[in-house]
């Protein structure tokens, strides 16, 4: 099939998400490998997103293919109920990376379903209803995540499912507040115990986090802000649920964003990073002292694709791959070279208002204005993604945030014609 008859088709029958259907016009992709992917014409582009943020030990690396074909071979499906050495082992691999007593692993299909199963086990331990969340946040697209997210991409099927309350960010660059860190004393998350001291703790389950935040911000919350919302959490019986879908597994330099901090939370969602895409999996990290209580009750939630075998496999080899490489080390390593470089783009370009980063997970906050901190103007935003595009850089422009996530496997040298791209196309709008 030429490359014109797979976009008449595409456009024919293929219904795209988050888009305008009529109004798109796709890239036709041929291959890929490691932090590079081709068109149907040839033309190479540098991932500087990892997709969506998930092909972290990059495209079509041989290890997962060889463990994907050895499982398919062996054994593609087998029902939840039963035990497989890839299940076991893929399980196991997890708990040997997750913070605390994070050892029971529920596996799903991807990270929106592990948001939902992890509410669902939260409403099942406490015995309580309400699920707290951020206003910037986003936590998935079925009905039970999009309703605890608060993102533009919620109102639009609303009503949701009943009981998600939302509180203001911890982003400092665009506090709500209007105060400055650390002067502020950390207001945003006395603004948490408010919320649940109005809301009455008796009827909250669960605050759901991201332990960094993707796609609504790109941001960090503020140093002391994790722990002292799990101290919150504690105070009220309420558990912690971080939601680790884009930033687990390295993407900020540490196996879990929350390992940036001292809070250890009593579930952890996870998905992309997980398999990297290669096949869908997610997955929640339970804690032992919730299992201990569960464990004796018949457990409401399932999934026919639960734990799938094929899926587990890539885990397993995904996992081995972070760690033969050292990829979790060089992601930390590689955001300091990312951070002092965009820091630097700064003095050159008045329309970074801000540059945010922590591994290889950064964003530039485009303004306006630095002064009143508007955001830039949408068509600006696209002519930059164009630009980019045509100059070989694959990136995510949400909003006036135009992100930074390549794989972690990307060389310095790789990192900085990313890098030199940006500049330059920085300095055209
Ligand atoms: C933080 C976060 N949570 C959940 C999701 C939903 O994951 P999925 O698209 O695999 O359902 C995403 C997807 O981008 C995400 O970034």
């Amino acid at each position: 099939m030429n490359p014109e008859e797979i976009k008449q088709i595409d456009k024919r029958h293929n219904v795209h998400s988050w888009t305008v259907n009529d109004a798109l016009d796709p890239l036709v992709v041929e291959k890929a490998e490691g932090v590079y992917f081709w068109d149907a014409d040839g033309k190479q582009y540098l991932d500087f997103s990892s997709q969506l943020v998930n092909m972290n030990i990059g495209h079509q690396h041989p290890k997962v293919i060889a463990a994907i074909k050895e499982q398919v071979d062996k054994l593609c499906y087998i029902s939840p109920s039963m035990a497989t050495s890839a299940r076991s082992k893929a399980a196991e691999a997890i708990a040997n990376v997750t913070p605390g007593d994070l050892n029971q692993i529920f596996f799903t299909l991807g990270g929106a379903d592990a948001n939902e199963n992890a509410i669902k086990l939260a409403r099942l331990f406490t015995g309580k209803q309400k699920i707290l969340a951020k206003w910037r946040s986003y936590h998935g697209a079925t009905m039970g995540a999009i309703s605890v997210s608060a993102d533009p991409r919620r109102p639009a099927v609303e009503p949701g499912v009943p009981g998600a309350v939302h509180f203001m960010d911890p982003f400092c660059y665009r506090c709500p507040f209007g105060l400055e860190y650390p002067s502020c004393n950390l207001q945003c998350a006395e603004h948490v115990k408010q919320t649940v001291e109005m809301e009455s703790p008796d009827t909250i389950a669960a605050i759901i986090l991201e332990s960094q935040t993707g796609g609504p911000g790109f941001y960090a919350p503020p140093p002391g802000y994790m722990e002292r919302v799990r101290e919150i959490c504690d105070e009220n019986d309420i558990l912690l649920i971080c939601d680790e879908v884009m930033v687990g597994f390295g993407r900020t330099g540490e196996w879990f964003a929350i390992q940036h901090t001292a809070a250890v939370p009593d579930m952890i969602t996870m998905a992309k990073g997980l398999t990297c895409g290669y096949v869908p999996l997610g997955a929640v990290a339970i804690s032992d002292r919730i299992m201990d209580t569960l464990r004796g009750q018949y457990l409401y939630v399932g999934l026919t694709f639960n734990a799938h075998p094929v899926s587990c496999a890539a885990a397993v080899a995904t996992i081995g791959v972070y760690q033969d490489e050292g990829l979790i080390e060089k992601s930390a390593q590689l955001g300091e070279v990312l951070l002092s470089r965009i820091t630097q783009m700064m003095d050159k370009h008045l329309v970074i208002g801000d540059v945010r980063g922590s591994g290889l997970f950064a964003c530039l906050d485009l303004v306006e204005d630095r002064e009143t901190k508007a955001p830039l103007a949408a068509e600006k935003m696209q002519q930059l993604k164009a630009t980019l595009l045509a100059h070989g850089l694959s990136t995510n422009l949400i909003g006036n945030r135009l992100f930074m996530g390549p794989p972690l496997v990307i060389t310095e040298e790789q990192l900085h014609q990313g890098l030199d791209i940006i500049d330059a196309a920085l300095g055209t709008i």
